[in-house]
């Protein structure tokens, strides 16, 4: 027996970080948040993202995203074993779908993360109405959150979705906090009595 993974993917600013703060205090687990910008690899993602000047060449920052997933492969490996859920603030699915919007192409994009473990489930907090999430406090700040590249990237969402069948989607339009919260609890409550399977990978 194991704990489970949980990820939940979306556009900038639907509302990842308060729903997983939310549920992982309820299921008492660990949250990690990607990009994890504390990790040395991290800090210069953090600079590539608030500095748009910076020249970093897509390829590159894509490759570091990935190096910073598996910066924390072991310790989310052992904790999982040892019976703390991990919920995910973004996954390898955000990298392929943002690096995607920017040109790349999807075989290249999902190759560094090849062995990476497997959420159990993914969860997608869809918004169908962009201009809402573009209206959102603290929306442009930083190098993607630009209207037309948030449309490319979702549609790459959707792409992924059909690809991969741990998906479950949450419209999240006209919901608030709470509603969404009982709405990702329904889809990870029968995960919390454990996982019986091995991880699977990427
Ligand atoms: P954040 O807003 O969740 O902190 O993420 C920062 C930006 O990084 C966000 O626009 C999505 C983007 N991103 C990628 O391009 N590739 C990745 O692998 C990850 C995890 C995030
Ligand atoms: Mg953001």
């Amino acid at each position: 027996m194991r704990a489970p993974l949980i990820v939940i993917e979306g556009l900038d600013r639907t509302g990842k970080s308060t729903q997983t703060a939310k549920l992982c205090h309820r299921l008492n687990g660990f949250l990690v948040k990607f990009p994890n910008r504390e990790t040395p690899i991290g800090k210069l993602l953090n600079q590539y993202l608030t500095d748009a000047s910076n020249p970093m060449p897509l390829e590159v920052a894509h490759l570091l995203f990935s190096a910073n997933r598996w910066e924390m492969v072991k310790n989310i490996e052992d904790l999982l074993s040892k019976g703390t859920p991990v919920v995910m603030d973004r996954y390898v699915y955000s990298g392929v779908a943002y690096s995607m919007a920017k040109g790349l192409d999807i075989e290249w994009c999902l190759a560094p993360d090849k062995g990476l473990p497997k959420p159990d489930v993914t969860i997608f907090l869809k918004a169908n109405d962009l201009d809402s999430i573009s209206q959102r406090e603290g929306f442009g700040e930083e190098r993607y959150e630009v209207a037309s590249l948030q449309t490319s990237v979702r549609n790459n969402f959707e792409i992924l979705r059909s690809r991969y069948d741990e998906w479950k989607v949450i419209i999240i339009d006209g919901k608030d906090i709470d509603q969404v919260h009982e709405h990702i609890w329904e889809l990870v409550c029968p995960l919390t009595r454990g996982v019986t399977t091995g991880l699977n990978r990427f």
